[in-house]
C-alpha cells in the first residue's frame, strides 16, 4: 500500500497505532475469559486462572492506550512544529525495543503466570501492582524508551514552531512520565504501597491523561473542522487549569479507607466532587465548536462539517463518554458517605469500564482513523457501513456492560453492605444473589457484542482507505 505520509514521524505514529489496535483486541479476549470465569468458575481453572486473565486484560488496556498516546504525539508533532521529529532514527529504535519488551512481558504473563514470593518475581515475572504489573526489568526499559520519546518531543518543539498545544503536551508528558516512577518502588507496608500506587493510577487518569485528551481534542478540532486556533487554545488552557485544579487533590477519594489520615475525607470529597466540572467544559467545547467553528470550505461558499467522518464521530463520542463515564459514574461514588457502601463492588468496575472507554478508548480510536486518512492521502474521509457498525456495537456493548455491572454493584451494596454489614459471609451470599448473577450474564453477553464491534473496527481500519478512493 502506498504511504502518503510526508514525515517519518507520522509513519512511526501509525506503527504505534497498529500495535495499540492489536493489544486492544488482546484486551477484549482476556476480558471475555475473565467474564466467563465469573459465570463458570471452573473454566480454565488452574490452566489460566481468573487472576491471570484479569491481569492481562487490564495491563493490555493500559499499554495499548500508552502506545496510542505515544503514537498520537509522533503523529501530530511534525504537523504542529512544521518539521520532521528530531532524532527520528532513535525514536524508531525505541519503538522496536519497546515492542519486543512488551511481547516478552505478555508471553511471561501468559506462560509463566506467577512466581515464587521473593524478589526474583518482582524483577522477572510481575510486580503485582494492579494495572502496572510489568516486571522491574521492563520498567527500566520503559523509562529509557520514554526518555528518548521526551527528548524527541522537546528537541522538535524547541527547533520548530512551539504552539500552545505543543507546550501543554510537553509539560503534561513530563508529569505523566515522572509519575510512573512512583509505581516502581516496592515497600512491604500495603498502606504505603497503595498510597504511592494511586499517584500513578489516579494522577494518570484523572489529571495527566485527561490533559492529554484535552490537547488531542484541541488538535483534532483544528484538523477536522477547521476550528480557529486562538479559540481552541484558549479553551485548552482553561481546561488544563480546571483539570489539574480538581484532579490533583481529588486523589483524596482513594485515601478514605487505606490507613491514611482522616482529613483526606474532606479533601477527597471536595476536590473530587469538582472533577466533573472540566469534563462538562470539554463536552461543551467540542459540541459548541462543532456547531460554530467550521472553517472548512467545500467549494462555492459551502461549508463542510468535517473532513474525517469516522474520526470525528469517535471524538464526539469521547466528549459524551468522558462526561458520562468519568464525570457521572465517578461522581456517583466519590463522596465518602457513598463510597463506604460502594467501595470495591462491581459499581467500581462499572465506572472503570465506562470511564476508560469513554475518556480514552474513543478518542484514541479517532486518532487511528486520522492515521488511516493520512496514510491513504484522503482529503475528506466518509464513514462506511463497517465504521458505523464498529462505533455502534463497541459503544453499545460497553454501555451494556456498564449497566449490567451497575445493577450487580447495586445488588452488592444492598445485600452485602447495607443489609449484612460487609462481613466475609455477606460477600459470598451477595455473589449468589439473583441480580448479581444476572448482571454477570449480561456483562458477558455485552462483552461479546463489544468484540464483534471490534472486528468491524479492524476491518474498517484496513479497508476504509480503498472505499474512499474517489474522495482523494
Ligand atoms: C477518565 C477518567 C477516569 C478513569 C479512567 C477512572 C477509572 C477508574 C478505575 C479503573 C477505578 C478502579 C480502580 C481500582 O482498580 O481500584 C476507579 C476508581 C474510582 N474512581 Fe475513577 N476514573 C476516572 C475518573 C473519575 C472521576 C472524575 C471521579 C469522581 C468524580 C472518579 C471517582 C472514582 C472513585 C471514588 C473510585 C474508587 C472506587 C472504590 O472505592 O472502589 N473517577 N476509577
Ligand atoms: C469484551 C469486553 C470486556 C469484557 C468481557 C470485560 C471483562 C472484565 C472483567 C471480568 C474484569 C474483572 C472485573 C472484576 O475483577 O470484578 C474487567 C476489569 C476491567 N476492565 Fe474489562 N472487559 C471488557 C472490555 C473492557 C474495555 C473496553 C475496557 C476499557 C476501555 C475495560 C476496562 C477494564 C478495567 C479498567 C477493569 C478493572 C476494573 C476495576 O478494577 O474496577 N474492559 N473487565
Ligand atoms: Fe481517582
Amino acid at each position: 500500500m502506498a504511504n502518503n505520509l510526508q514525515y517519518e514521524s507520522q509513519k512511526l505514529g501509525t506503527m504505534y497505532f497498529t500495535v495499540a489496535a492489536i493489544l486492544f483486541g488482546a484486551q477484549l479476549v482476556m476480558g471475555l475469559v475473565a467474564a466467563t470465569q465469573f459465570m463458570y468458575p471452573s473454566f480454565l481453572f488452574e490452566v489460566f486462572d481468573f487472576s491471570v486473565a484479569r491481569m492481562v486484560h487490564i495491563n493490555a488496556l493500559v499499554v495499548w492506550m500508552l502506545y496510542a498516546m505515544v503514537g498520537s504525539v509522533y503523529y501530530l508533532l511534525p504537523d504542529e512544529s512544521g518539521i520532521e521529529t528530531v532524532g527520528i532514527g532513535l525514536a524508531k529504535l525505541g519503538f522496536y525495543i519497546l515492542t519486543a519488551a512488551v511481547t516478552v512481558v505478555v508471553l511471561v504473563y501468559i506462560l509463566v503466570q506467577v512466581g515464587p514470593a521473593d524478589e526474583s518475581t518482582i524483577w522477572l515475572i510481575n510486580e503485582g501492582r494492579e494495572y502496572i504489573e510489568a516486571p522491574r526489568w521492563a520498567d527500566i526499559g520503559i523509562v529509557v524508551v520514554i526518555l528518548v520519546f521526551l527528548w524527541n518531543v522537546f528537541a522538535t518543539a524547541i527547533k520548530g514552531e512551539r504552539t500552545g498545544i505543543l507546550t501543554v503536551i510537553m509539560a503534561d508528558l513530563m508529569a505523566l512520565a515522572g509519575l510512573y516512577l512512583a509505581g516502581m518502588f516496592f515497600t512491604d507496608n500495603i498502606s504505603i504501597d497503595q498510597f504511592w500506587w494511586w499517584w500513578v493510577i489516579h494522577l494518570w487518569v484523572e489529571a495527566t491523561w485527561e490533559v492529554f485528551v484535552g490537547s488531542l481534542a484541541a488538535w483534532g478540532l483544528i484538523k477536522m473542522i477547521g476550528a480557529r486556533r486562538e479559540v481552541v487554545e484558549m479553551w485548552l488552557w482553561i481546561e488544563v487549569a480546571m483539570l489539574f485544579g480538581s484532579g490533583i487533590l481529588g486523589l483524596g477519594h482513594h485515601y478514605f479507607w487505606i490507613g491514611t489520615p482522616e482529613y483526606w475525607w474532606e479533601i477527597g470529597a471536595l476536590f473530587s466532587a469538582l472533577e466533573p466540572v472540566p469534563l462538562v467544559a470539554m463536552f461543551v467545547h467540542v459540541v459548541y465548536d462543532w456547531g460554530k467553528e467550521t472553517g472548512l470550505k467545500k467549494g462555492a461558499g459551502e461549508k463542510a462539517t468535517q473532513n474525517n467522518a469516522p474520526a470525528f464521530a469517535w471524538f464526539v463520542t469521547n466528549a459524551f463518554g468522558n462526561f458520562l463515564g468519568a464525570g457521572i459514574w465517578g461522581f456517583f461514588h466519590t463522596l465518602p458517605q457513598v463510597n463506604i457502601y460502594t467501595h470495591g463492588t462491581q459499581f467500581t468496575s462499572a465506572h472503570g469500564h465506562l470511564a476508560f472507554f469513554g475518556a480514552y478508548a474513543t478518542i484514541l480510536i479517532g486518532m487511528f482513523y486520522i492515521g488511516v486518512q493520512g496514510t491513504n492521502g484522503i482529503k475528506e474521509m466518509r464513514s462506511t457501513f463497517a465504521s458505523k457498525m464498529g462505533l455502534f456495537l463497541i459503544t453499545f456493548g460497553v454501555l451494556g456492560m456498564t449497566i449490567a455491572l451497575t445493577v450487580a454493584g447495586y445488588g452488592q451494596v444492598l445485600v452485602e453492605r447495607a443489609q449484612m454489614g460487609a462481613t466475609w459471609e455477606a460477600y459470598f451470599i451477595s455473589q449468589e444473589a439473583l441480580w448479581f448473577v444476572q448482571g454477570m450474564g449480561w456483562r458477558l453477553t455485552m462483552g461479546v457484542v463489544t468484540l464483534v464491534g471490534f472486528f468491524y473496527l479492524v476491518i474498517d481500519l484496513l479497508t476504509i482507505g480503498k472505499s474512499n478512493i474517489h474522495t482523494r
